[in-house]
Parts: C-alpha cells; sequence; structure tokens
C-alpha cells in the first residue's frame, strides 16, 4: 500500500525539457500499424472513462464528441450508442477501418475536398465521421465545435515541439460550456524518450490555462511489467477535466 501511495504521489518532474526535441513522423505511426505495434490499443475500452462517464454526459443527449488522434479507441461506439455523435480524426486509414470492422459497423467513404488527398469514413447511421488525416489538416476541413473532448493517448503522443499548435486547435474546437477530459501520464522523462511523451501539471496550465481551468480527478498507478523495457520503474496515469474559466 505504501508503495502505491509513494508512487501515486508522485511529484512532478523538473527535467521536461529533455523530451523537447524528440519528433515521430505520420509514416512513422503509419508503421505502427501496419507493424501492429499498437499496445496503446485497450481493447476493453479505457476504464477512468467507463468509471466517470455519467458524469462527463451531465444527464445531457446529442451531444458532439470529439476524439483528436482517435486510433480505433472502442469509446467512440460507447458514445455512439448513448446518441452522441463522435468525431474522430486518424492518420491511419487502417486503424479507422479496423474501428468499423470490429465495431460491427457499415461505413461508407468520401475525399475530404478541403484536404487533397484525405478522406472521411462515415457509420452508416452517419453519427461516427473518422477523418483520416493529420489533426493539423483538420481545421482546413470546417467540422464545427464540439461539446466534449476525450484526449487519451493524443496530447501524449504529440510531438512536444508541436504543442501549442495541438492545444490552439482543441481551443478553437471547444463549443460553450465544453467539458475536456484529457489523460496524461507520468513517469521520469530522463528514462525513457517517448512516445507516449511526459505532460506535466505546469504544461497543462501553459497550453489551456488562458481558456480553461483544470482539475485533476484521479491519479492511478498504470504501471505494467512490459513498461520495465522502457527503462521506468513507475508510471502513473492522471485524468484532468477542463473546463472554461
Ligand atoms: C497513442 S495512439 C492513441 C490512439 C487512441 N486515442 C487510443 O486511445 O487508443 C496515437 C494515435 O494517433 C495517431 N496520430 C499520430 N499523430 C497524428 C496526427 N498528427 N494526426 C492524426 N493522427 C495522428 C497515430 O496513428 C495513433 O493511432
Amino acid at each position: 500500500m505504501d508503495a502505491i501511495r509513494t508512487s501515486l504521489d508522485i511529484k512532478e518532474y523538473p527535467d521536461t525539457e529533455v523530451q523537447k526535441n524528440r519528433v515521430l513522423t505520420l509514416e512513422e505511426w503509419q508503421e505502427k500499424w501496419v507493424e501492429r505495434k499498437i499496445t496503446f490499443h485497450q481493447e476493453q475500452g479505457h476504464q477512468l472513462l467507463k468509471k466517470y462517464l455519467d458524469t462527463f454526459l451531465k444527464g445531457e443527449s446529442g451531444l458532439r464528441v470529439f476524439f483528436p488522434l482517435c486510433g480505433k479507441a472502442v469509446e467512440m461506439k460507447w458514445f455512439a450508442d448513448r446518441g452522441h455523435s463522435v468525431v474522430g480524426v486518424e492518420i491511419s486509414e487502417l486503424g479507422i477501418r479496423e474501428f468499423f470492422m470490429e465495431q460491427n459497423l457499415t461505413y461508407s467513404e468520401e475525399p475530404i475536398t478541403e484536404i487533397p488527398g484525405a478522406k472521411v469514413f462515415k457509420s452508416s447511421l452517419g453519427n461516427i465521421s473518422l477523418y483520416c488525416c493529420s489533426l493539423f489538416d483538420l481545421p482546413r476541413a470546417n467540422i464545427g465545435k464540439f461539446d466534449r473532448i476525450w484526449d487519451r493517448g493524443a496530447l501524449v503522443a504529440i510531438n512536444p515541439g508541436d504543442r501549442k499548435r495541438y492545444a490552439d486547435i482543441m481551443l478553437s474546437l471547444m463549443r460553450k460550456g465544453v467539458q475536456y477530459l484529457l489523460s496524461v501520464l507520468s513517469y521520469d522523462p530522463t528514462k525513457h524518450g517517448g512516445p507516449p511523451f511526459y505532460v506535466s501539471d505546469a504544461e497543462i496550465e501553459k497550453l489551456f490555462g488562458s481558456v480553461c481551468s483544470h482539475q485533476c480527478l484521479e491519479k492511478v498507478d498504470v504501471f505494467e511489467e512490459r513498461h520495465r523495457s522502457w527503462g521506468i520503474d513507475h508510471l502513473v496515469e492522471k485524468l484532468y477535466l477542463l473546463t472554461e474559466k
């Protein structure tokens, strides 16, 4: 118990500069899908989101929910099944097709006229639209604003040098009254290069603080034996709720 408490009470790491020049290209992400290096995917969905889902939805209906860097997150189906509409963006076409196939959803695909070479995949019911392009190109497609944002494996996957651009896009997608759930990871960034990249509390304030307040809802020890190969011996997930000031 003491060991668990110690790891969860871990303070912020001072050295957040150490990962700042790390870059993964879009092609490298696409290769991860081809080579099945997708241990980030959670087949059962995200347990903290499951726990906070009702609080997050606040009993509201017909919400627009945004999934940045969505992969094939099964949580997209949770929202759709509750009557909300989901928009995701993901660079891997393979990931998007796997989502629809694994969730037994029929879909259609069409080009995104504003983004040459990009496509949008839509469920036949029209309640899930997944844009296959870079998040940084997405604003050109004018996808509107959102009531909820579920950010897991997204800010932590963005190259640290692109975080400000990323946050500015998120801020531009927020509808009044938005609730933004953000999952980040805490570990010693001098031991592992990322991704996932370490995101400190101060960084969240720097990126979103002009518009949003943030509160940490929960910290969970998510360390598994496989993480030893990253050179770390503890890993804590932190779930934040961001709301407009
Ligand atoms: C760590 S995974 C997380 C996926 C998903 N959110 C989940 O929780 O399973 C990050 C995903 O972002 C995609 N990706 C990385 N950079 C991207 C970008 N600039 N635009 C769109 N997708 C991107 C990758 O292909 C990968 O599927």
